[in-house]
């Protein structure tokens, strides 16, 4: 019986997490579902973010259902035993490099997006973003200056092998899709993106039927409010993957509706799925929040560490039924709780 280790962690996480394990249990998949603490709640209750029994059970589970992780009562702590911890404990720990980030817009939401309709209606994109290297697992600190200053420093760096394993699963995704592949880096100014487009380029050679596009980091940012239709698969590093996925959420209607997976491998293996959207710490506990993201972060465990492509496509298309069918949460500008959201998905299941 596939396990499915359920992390639900902090803020709006374990209402959201708790609505898609209702769809995935509607579904009657046999699959075992077991708790474990993480992100605040875990330091709280077994002294750290991410507890030895946690990482144990993400070991050993077939796929990760993860909520957020985040909680303005732990911001004091030492950076070791912040929630955020937790999550990119789990990603290095699990090898999980590769993060698809999928955006498209669900019709009947073009409304909801921050761009014009004609514009948002043409988003069917994913952001490809290198998820165990960069700025974020550099070496870090605070020191002081000859001047006697603090200092904070965060050391960028990527070494060919990581740039190459991610560059594949782009180009790898960009067959499979529709040929193009955007790679987005700074390396008008940053050396780690020098090198992150040079070995691009290399790998380009093997894949003579995809298009690569090498864009900076600022032109698509703007590139994406402009005209997100030009892009189908966008491979970044870890950093630019968090801000333009960010970006990207908003403009395909709400960032409660973007789920995402972390993979070590293309797929049938453990992975982490997760909605991008963060703890939510302002309307924790109210029922406001946005299941959708986690509900379709549910059906990409399905999809690709289970195997389970019809489940998947079922979910997916339920929630897109649920939207049209006028189904909508505060952040969509309707009043449905996240529990009455649930709900509309499972109705139309
Ligand atoms: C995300 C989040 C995380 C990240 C935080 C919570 C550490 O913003 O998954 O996008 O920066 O990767
Ligand atoms: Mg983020």
């Amino acid at each position: 019986m596939p396990l499915i280790a359920v992390l639900a962690g902090d803020g709006i996480g374990p209402e959201v997490t708790a609505e898609a394990r209702r769809v995935l249990e509607a579904l009657d998949l046999g699959l075992d579902f077991e708790d474990g603490l993480v992100g605040g709640a875990g330091y709280r209750g077994a002294g750290h973010p991410l507890p030895p029994a946690t990482l144990e059970l993400a070991k050993r589970a077939d796929g990760v259902l993860f909520g957020a992780v985040g909680d303005p009562a732990c911001d004091a702590l030492e950076r070791s035993m912040r929630p955020e911890q937790a999550i990119l404990g789990l990603r290095k720990a699990l090898g999980l490099f590769a993060n698809l980030r999928p955006a498209k817009l669900f019709e009947g939401l073009e409304d909801a997006s921050a761009l014009r309709a004609e514009v948002a209606r043409e988003i069917d994109l994913v952001i490809l973003r290198e998820l165990t290297g960069d700025v974020y697992f550099g070496e870090k600190g605070i020191r002081t200056t000859a001047a006697g200053l603090r200092q904070g420093y965060d050391v960028m760096a990527y070494d060919e092998a990581e740039v190459r394993r991610i560059a594949t699963v782009g180009f790898e995704m960009a067959k499979r899709r529709k040929g193009v592949l955007h790679s987005v880096d700074k390396a008008n100014v940053l050396e780690t993106s020098q090198l992150w487009r040079d070995v691009v380029s290399e790998i380009a050679a093997d894949y003579p039927e995809v298009t690569l596009i090498h864009m900076y980091a600022d032109n698509a940012a703007m590139q994406l409010v402009r005209n997100p239709g030009q892009f189908d698969v966008m491979v970044t590093g870890n950093m630019f993957g968090d801000i333009l996925s960010d970006q990207a959420s908003m403009c395909a209607g709400s960032i409660g509706m973007l789920p995402s997976a972390a993979l070590r491998q293309w797929s049938d293996d453990t992975g982490l799925y997760e909605p991008i959207h963060g703890s939510a710490p302002d309307i924790a506990g109210q029922g406001k929040a946005n299941p959708c993201a986690a509900i379709l972060s549910a059906a990409m465990l399905l999809r690709h560490s289970l195997e389970m492509p019809e489940p998947a496509d079922r979910i997916e298309a339920a929630v897109a039924k649920a939207i049209v069918g006028g189904a909508r949460t505060p952040d969509l500008g309707g009043s449905l709780s996240t529990s009455g959201m649930g709900d509309a998905v499972l109705a139309a299941l």
